[in-house]
C-alpha cells in the first residue's frame, strides 16, 4: 500500500524512521514544517512536501488533536484509508469520504528519545476486516503487541497513559525544580525512580505505596508543607497527599 504520513512532530518522526527500519518505505511526508520534514526526509530517506499530497492507498495523520479533523478534510481522494494517531479522538473525526481507522501507539515519543519500537503496544480500530488486517500487519512489522480497541476502550487507555506518564514526569520536573533549587544533584534519585517504575511489575501498585501520606504522618506533612514556597508545589503536594489518604481511608 502506497503510504504518506502527515505531519512532522515527534510521532511522525519514530513512526517514520520505525517503518523505515522495518523495510516499509512510505512514499512521502507531507506537512507545513519544512525544516522539521527535512530533517525526518534525510533521516529516512523519504520524499517531502509542504504543497502537494502525494497520490496514496494510506494516509497517516500524525498531527495534534486539535488539527486532526482540519488536516484530514485535505484529502479528496475516496477510495482510501486514513487513521489519526491520537488515543482520545474517534475516527469519525477524520472528514473524508474514505475509509477511518485508528493506529494508536501506546508510548512518549520525543525526537531527542530513541526508542525500542519493538516494546510497543498499538491500538488498533478499523471499519472493516481488511483494513483492520492491513493495519495489524503495519504494526506488526514494529511491534508483536498489537490490539484491536474501539473509541469507547481506547480513550480509557489513553487517561490511564496520562496518569501513569505524563502525570508522573510532571512530578519528577516538579521534584527536579526543588532538587535544582537547593543545589542537590537530581541524578541522586535515579536509582529511586527506576525501583519504583520496576516494582510495580510484581506489586500492584496500591500495595506498593510508601511515604509520610500513608503512614499518617502529620508533622512531616506539615513540615512539607512548610518547605514549599512555590503556590503550585504546594497544591500539587496537598492533591496527592489528600488522595494517597482518601485511597487508604485515612483520616
Ligand atoms: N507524543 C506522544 O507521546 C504521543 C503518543 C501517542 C499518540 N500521540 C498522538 O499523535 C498525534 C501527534 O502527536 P505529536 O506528539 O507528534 O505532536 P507534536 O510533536 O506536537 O507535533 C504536532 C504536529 O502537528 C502539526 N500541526 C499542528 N497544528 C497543525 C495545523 N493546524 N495544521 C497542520 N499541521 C498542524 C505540527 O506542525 P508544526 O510543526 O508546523 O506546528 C506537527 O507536525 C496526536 O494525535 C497525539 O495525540 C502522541
Amino acid at each position: 500500500m502506497k503510504t504518506v504520513i502527515i505531519g512532522s512532530g515527534n510521532v511522525a518522526y519514530h513512526l517514520a524512521k520505525a517503518f523505515t527500519q522495518n523495510c516499509y518505505s512510505p512514499i512521502q511526508i507531507f506537512g507545513r514544517n519544512e525544516e522539521a520534514l527535512r530533517e525526518i526526509s534525510s533521516e529516512n530517506k523519504i520524499p517531502y512536501a509542504t504543497d502537494t499530497l502525494a497520490d496514496a492507498d494510506f494516509y497517516l495523520i500524525c498531527v495534534k488533536d486539535s488539527a486532526v479533523a482540519e488536516v484530514s478534510s485535505l484529502i479528496k481522494k475516496e477510495n482510501c484509508l486514513v487513521a489519526h494517531t491520537s488515543g482520545s479522538l474517534p475516527k469519525e473525526v477524520l472528514l473524508g469520504n474514505y475509509r477511518k481507522a485508528c493506529f494508536y501507539p501506546l508510548q512518549t515519543f520525543s525526537k531527542k528519545k530513541t526508542l525500542n519500537y519493538s516494546e510497543i503496544p498499538f491500538f488498533i480500530e478499523a471499519e472493516n476486516a481488511l483494513d483492520f488486517g492491513f493495519l495489524k500487519t503495519l504494526a506488526e512489522t514494529i511491534s508483536t503487541l498489537v490490539t484491536e480497541a474501539d473509541f469507547k476502550k481506547r480513550k480509557f487507555v489513553h487517561l490511564t497513559a496520562v496518569f501513569s506518564c505524563n502525570f508522573v514526569n510532571h512530578l519528577f520536573a516538579r521534584g527536579k525544580e526543588i532538587s535544582d533549587a537547593q543545589d542537590i544533584p537530581f541524578d541522586w534519585f535515579y536509582p529511586l525512580i527506576d525501583e519504583t517504575v520496576r516494582k510495580i511489575r510484581t506489586i500492584d501498585p496500591k500495595d506498593a505505596q510508601t511515604g509520610p501520606a500513608i503512614r499518617n504522618d502529620a508533622r512531616i506533612l506539615a513540615a512539607h508543607e512548610a518547605l514549599l514556597a512555590d503556590s503550585s508545589q504546594l497544591e500539587i503536594y496537598k492533591v496527592m497527599n489528600e488522595s494517597i489518604k482518601k485511597m487508604y481511608d485515612l483520616k
